[in-house]
């Protein structure tokens, strides 16, 4: 605690209208891996063009679907960190908070964020592959399902085609209402949280860049330095499960 920046406390305390942005090293202490990290990362281990594209659901959907279900059984063996707790206490101050966050995983929902709006969708929203308004039931998780285990997708209870998972692959576009609530939110806000991500995805990595051009403070929670480093007014250099809720407390004196 003593190592933080005294003046990120004080910005957080005097926000009004907060915007939390996370990605993947949020959750890593949860034990959700990353992405991009070098050994750890989803795609240093895993082929993301066989794996997270429509093509590859297309030529392969039990692979990709059993992939999918792999990982949202790990979700499931999760909890959330005092990052994401942090994340909600911030919510619960401030009530002009939107979370947004790059993650398919439920650990902000968990953690007590009442509607983190999900950039990249969901592991837990699934829905049919040709319709994207016919949402489908979360369905229970196979027995053994693993790592390269392939399961076969259920179908739609409407039109019978295929259930896909309601993440957002490579190729495609963002669900429009997020994003609007995303760029919405950053436009409005005065202060930018963001945790956990290295910023080069896109659109999303825009979300932090739209806050700092539209006069927002942007702090940033990141142990590494990413590209966002010169949007932001502070790097606080650590691992979010430490730093959040040291700022949390620096902010309001508790915790
Ligand atoms: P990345 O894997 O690209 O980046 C993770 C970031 O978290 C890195 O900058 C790490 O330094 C940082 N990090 C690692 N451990 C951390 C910790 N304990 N506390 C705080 N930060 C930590 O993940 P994202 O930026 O979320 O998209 O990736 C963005 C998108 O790329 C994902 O949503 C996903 C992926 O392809 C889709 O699947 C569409």
């Amino acid at each position: 605690m003593s190592l933080l920046n005294p003046s990120a406390a004080g910005l957080l305390r005097d926000a009004r209208r907060i915007v939390v942005f996370t990605g993947a090293g949020i959750s890593a202490e949860s034990g959700v891996p990353t992405f991009r990290d070098d050994l750890t990362g989803l795609w240093a281990q895993f082929d993301a063009q066989r794996l997270a594209t429509p093509e590859a659901f297309h030529a392969d959907p039990d692979l990709v679907w059993g992939w999918y279900e792999w990982r949202r059984a790990r979700v499931l063996h999760t909890e959330p960190n005092p990052g994401h707790l942090a994340a909600a206490a911030i919510e619960a101050r401030v009530p002009g908070t939107v979370v947004i966050t790059q993650n398919v995983d439920d650990l902000h929902e968990r953690a007590g964020s009442r509607a983190p709006v999900h950039l990249h969708g969901s592991l837990f929203a699934p829905r049919c592959v040709a319709e994207a308004a016919h949402p489908a039931p979360v369905p229970e998780l196979a027995a053994g399902v693993g790592e390269g285990r392939r399961i076969p997708p259920p179908r739609c209870a409407d039109c019978g085609w295929l259930v896909r998972p309601g993440v957002v692959w490579f190729g495609e576009a963002l669900p429009e209402a997020a994003l609007t609530a995303a760029v919405d939110a950053a436009v409005a806000c005065d202060l930018l949280l963001t945790v956990g991500t290295s910023g080069v995805v896109y659109p999303a990595a825009e979300i932090p860049r739209l806050a700092a051009r539209s006069g927002a403070t942007v702090i940033q929670v990141n142990p590494e330095p990413t590209p966002l480093d010169r949007v932001c007014e502070v790097n606080l250099r650590g691992p979010a499960a430490e730093i959040l809720p040291a700022l949390v407390a620096a902010a309001w004196k508790e915790i």
